[in-house]
């Protein structure tokens, strides 16, 4: 981690105060004055800041992000493409995406550096609902939103009770609202597939009773107080 980000992480000044503190000699890496300002602190480092040895807390924090298409919910991709991480490049924490939203699929990415938290929100037993919008080929009947609801075969695993609500029929295509309890790989768009109307684009829009609102594509924020102890609560 870079100094200044390591020194901001130990809650003793910003980034850039933590830049002049370096540049006036203040900064000591393993006992020695730190010259570089781009220095990068490696594990076993010894960091102090006139003459106190100082760790970053781990602050727990909590990022709500809408991710847009074309970016991987990965830490890094081994392709190289954009991931999610570069859309939070400055928060001041390591925070990793909890859950996976694909490639083509935008919305909703709850983001953190707290471990349980993540843990307690992607294990099945605490089937949090997960709200997307589909816009799908073709015209949803009655009962291919029964089936739906009631829970299809995706290949080996039968999806269960969701809700199904249509927002609206565009020439051949509808947008539609579902609600599901699982996680399974690429689910709605299997779901839709299986009935006959691929997804044609999709966007997370809610977890929990967290919606994703107007915060614009690519941007994030924070969770408040009550939101993070929805979220725990569910
Ligand atoms: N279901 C999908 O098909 N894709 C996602 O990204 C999330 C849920």
């Amino acid at each position: 981690m870079r100094i200044n980000k390591y020194i901001a992480q130990a809650g003793v000044a910003s980034r850039r105060k933590a830049d002049e503190l370096v540049a006036n000699g203040n900064v000591k890496v393993n006992g020695l004055t730190l010259k570089e300002a781009g220095y990068d602190v490696v594990q076993g480092d010894v960091v102090e800041v006139n003459g106190r040895r100082i760790e970053p807390e781990d602050k727990k924090v909590y990022i709500l992000l809408h991710k847009p298409v074309g970016y991987v919910t990965t830490v890094s991709d081994d392709k190289d493409r954009p991931t999610v991480m570069d859309l939070v490049r400055d928060v001041d924490a390591r925070i990793f995406p909890v859950g996976r939203l694909d490639y083509n699929t935008s919305g909703m990415l709850i983001m953190t550096n707290d471990g349980d938290f993540a843990y307690r929100l992607t294990h099945p037993k605490h089937e949090m609902p997960k709200t997307y919008r589909a816009r799908v080929a073709g015209v949803l009947s009655d009962e291919k939103c029964a089936k739906l609801r009631k829970g299809v075969d995706i290949g080996g695993f039968v999806t269960s009770k969701a809700k199904v609500q249509i927002i609206r029929g565009v020439q051949r295509q509808t947008v539609v609202d579902i609600t599901i309890h699982e996680g399974k790989n690429r689910q709605v768009r299997k779901m839709f597939k299986v009935i006959g109307n691929p997804v044609q684009e999709l966007s997370r829009i809610a977890i929990g009773e967290i919606k994703l609102g107007r915060l614009s594509e690519g941007h994030y924020r924070k969770l408040t107080r009550e939101e993070i102890e929805h979220l725990r609560s569910c």
